[in-house]
């Protein structure tokens, strides 16, 4: 099933998962784990979250010291990253901006540019390469994508059960156009001119707000710009 991920598309998704967790009471999801080892080594600075959701990365930025812009396509997610942060005590740490990551033009670049299984209407490669034009001089890009079953060329499922809540979830297989390989991402960025610094897939299981285990394959790529 493929989807137009357009911002009907993903207000609906946040809408849906805004009820999934008032229902289940299972409160705003963690931070993925890569930002912990990805980030460690960076002097905080300015960042942007492109596609920040419900600012769980956004957040834990700014609880370490980072300025933060968290932009994402949705009302829905910006409300509860706003309420979010509010509720951590970071308000003057971040800023939310609504917009389509695919037309919008930050005033200026960040010392860090991070975005997390975030997937426009454009595909893939080029968003990446869009948002990548963000970073300032010396400054780092974080990319954690989805690596598709067929891609990975795994017989990991993501299930038919909505995964709605956590990080990447989907009901379904993320459609291929959502998907990256590492090679693709590494060729994209190097030929570029960026200098790779990470590049692995890692696995990863979530509990479902139902209680089901989800299994994720994902691949995290961090570069720098010369
Ligand atoms: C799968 S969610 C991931 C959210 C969050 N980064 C995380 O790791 O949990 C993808 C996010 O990208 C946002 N998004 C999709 N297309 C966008 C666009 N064109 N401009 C801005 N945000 C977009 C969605 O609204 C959604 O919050």
């Amino acid at each position: 099933m493929t989807h137009d991920f357009d911002k009907a598309y993903w207000e609906q998704k946040h809408q849906d998962e805004s009820h999934a967790s008032e229902s289940t009471g299972t409160g705003e999801t963690p931070p993925h784990p890569y930002l912990a080892t990805e980030i460690a080594g960076l002097t905080p600075g300015t960042a942007l979250d492109a596609g920040c959701g419900t600012g769980a990365e956004a957040v834990w930025l700014a609880a370490n010291g980072w300025q933060v812009t968290g932009a994402d396509i949705s009302d829905t997610a910006l409300a509860r990253a706003t309420a979010r942060a509010d509720a951590a005590g970071f308000t003057d740490a971040l800023d939310w901006v609504l917009a389509d990551l695919t037309a919008w033009e930050p005033e200026r670049t960040f010392e860090l540019v991070t975005s997390s299984y975030a997937h426009p209407n454009i595909p893939q490669l080029d968003f990446y390469e869009h948002i990548a034009r963000w970073v300032a001089p010396g400054g780092t890009l974080l990319i954690i994508g989805h690596l598709h079953d067929d891609a990975a060329g795994h017989g990991h499922g993501h299930g038919t059960e909505p995964a709605a809540h956590e990080h990447g979830g989907h009901g379904e297989n993320p459609p291929a156009e959502a998907t990256v390989t590492l090679a693709d991402i590494r060729q994209r960025l190097a030929s570029a001119g960026w200098i790779i610094e990470t590049a692995e897939e890692h696995d990863r299981t979530l509990t479902s707000p139902g209680g089901r285990a989800v299994s994720l394959r994902d691949v995290v790529v961090r570069a720098r710009r010369a």
